[in-house]
């Protein structure tokens, strides 16, 4: 069972997170439903910023990605921390939540026209160049608008992190950025310091996600360090920032230990500082983009159980007890495109013995397995299930598939739940649909 320390189980067996009994949530909220434990959110912002800066000057922008709301936008503004938005509507909803615009950094592998206008509108502090037809594009776009505009260069390092296949983006053979290898990412900043509207600031990777330890981070420091030295020397000045991305994981399993953050700012720094000694180049600030680490264990999903079926298989133990909830890959997605694994808990029933194997089912018209084979005691309908870890990527992913509506959001904090995400209704569903008129009679 997988219970972190933001959570407890009270006396009388309930799950409790930010001291609100879940079973009480889900009877005021309905379920499925998402809760975020605004400490846990707020602690991890905190450790990001206190770890890095007392070894380093490092500036820790959120991945909105992983989780984004207007109420999590304030969240991120008052723990002081930047913003990485990847879209005109991550843009969007950091904009309208009141984001100080030179605090975002504006990411995108196929920015539109109309997000790269929308970029110089807003006035972002940084935006992460991806190719060179974004590159000459936007130095058109900040000349009309006689802007110079601070960019970063998107780089490939070439390097391989060792995660699921479908979340890397380090390595040579990726839609994202430019290889340093080819020649790429030089000739990238030699067209942006002859481009007018154009202010190269420094470098930028993101290697891949859910990464257990510094590995391949360390290994960014080398080739991205190096490529900076040569890069200065190129263009004959110094760049004020090195961006190594997010990418550090989390605990989905109880016996999975990614490294703590106080351990990962330890091991990457010290490397920093001595291959940029090395190499002679500077003292470039650092950039972090943490999402998945900051939201993913601050986040539970409860579900309402439905039918309990017993099946027979031909293996061993000779049945399987599929337990069936009132939502699934439309609110989590994760296992179906990433085999993810998650652990959970029975809410009401906390504090009984999980002695019976069961496999969790969405209600999707699809084989949508949540969770296979995990120690439950054994399910009734109308209880409640806590699905854990499921802050990041998981409300940011979610989906109407079969015409579900998405989950409502509520932050949890010091005994209080606030709605962030109203449930969506079934008038939500067909709001955007059209009938043509000759389909009317
Ligand atoms: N910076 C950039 C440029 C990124 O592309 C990403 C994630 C991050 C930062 C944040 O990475 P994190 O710290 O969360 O690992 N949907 C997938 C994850 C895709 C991550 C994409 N980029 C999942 O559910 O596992």
């Amino acid at each position: 069972m997988l219970i972190f320390e933001h959570q407890r189980i009270s006396a009388n067996g309930r799950l409790e997170i930010g001291g609100c009994d879940t079973a009480a949530l889900a009877a005021e909220f309905g379920t499925p439903l998402y809760v975020m434990d605004e400490t846990a959110i707020r602690n991890r912002m905190r450790a990001w910023h206190s770890a890095f800066n007392a070894l380093y000057p490092t500036g820790i922008a959120y991945a909105s990605k992983a989780f984004l709301t207007t109420a999590m936008v304030r969240i991120v503004e008052q723990e002081g921390l930047n913003l990485d938005v990847a879209s005109g509507g991550e843009l969007y909803t950091a904009v309208k939540a009141g984001f100080p615009a030179d605090r975002l950094v504006f990411h995108g592998n196929n920015k539109s026209d109309d997000e790269l206008e929308m970029g110089l509108r807003h006035n972002v502090g940084r935006l992460v160049i991806d190719n060179f037809h974004e590159l000459e594009r936007l130095n058109a776009f900040a000349g009309a608008r006689g802007m110079k505009q601070g960019v970063l260069i998107r780089c490939t390092p070439g390097i391989d992190p060792h995660t699921h296949r479908l979340i890397r983006t380090g390595q040579e053979d990726t839609k994202f950025g430019f290889s340093i290898k080819s020649g790429d990412a030089a000739e990238a900043a030699r067209r942006i310091e002859a481009s007018p509207s154009l202010e190269l600031t420094g470098i930028h990777c993101h290697l891949g996600s859910n990464l257990m330890d510094a590995t391949s981070h360390l290994d960014a420091v080398d080739v991205m360090v190096a490529f900076l030295a040569r890069l200065q020397r190129d263009i004959n000045r110094t760049l004020s920032e090195l961006d190594l991305g997010g990418g550090l994981g989390v605990r989905y399993l109880p016996d999975q230990r990614p490294v703590s953050v106080e351990t990962f700012a330890g091991s990457v720094v010290p490397n920093l500082i001595e291959t940029l000694d090395k190499h002679g180049a500077g003292r470039p600030r650092l950039g972090l983009e943490p999402g998945r680490s900051i939201v993913a264990e601050a986040g539970t999903t409860l579900y309402t159980i439905g039918a309990v079926k017993e099946v027979a298989i031909p293996s061993a133990p000779g049945k399987r007890i599929y337990v069936n909830i009132d939502g699934g890959m439309s609110d989590n997605p994760r296992p179906q495109l990433y085999e993810a694994r998650y652990s959970a808990i029975l809410a009401n029933r906390a504090n009984e013995s999980p002695d019976t194997q069961v496999t969790i089912a969405g209600k999707h018209c699809e084989t949508d397995i949540l969770i296979s084979n995990t120690d439950l005691p054994m399910p009734h309908p109308g209880d409640i299930l806590a699905v854990q870890t499921t802050g990041a990527y998981n409300h940011s992913m979610a989906s109407n598939y079969n015409r579900l509506a998405r989950p409502a959001v509520v932050l949890v904090r010091e005994g209080t739940a606030d709605l962030i995400v109203r449930r969506e209704t079934l008038e939500d569903i067909v709001a955007r649909d059209i009938i043509p008129d000759r389909l009317r009679a």
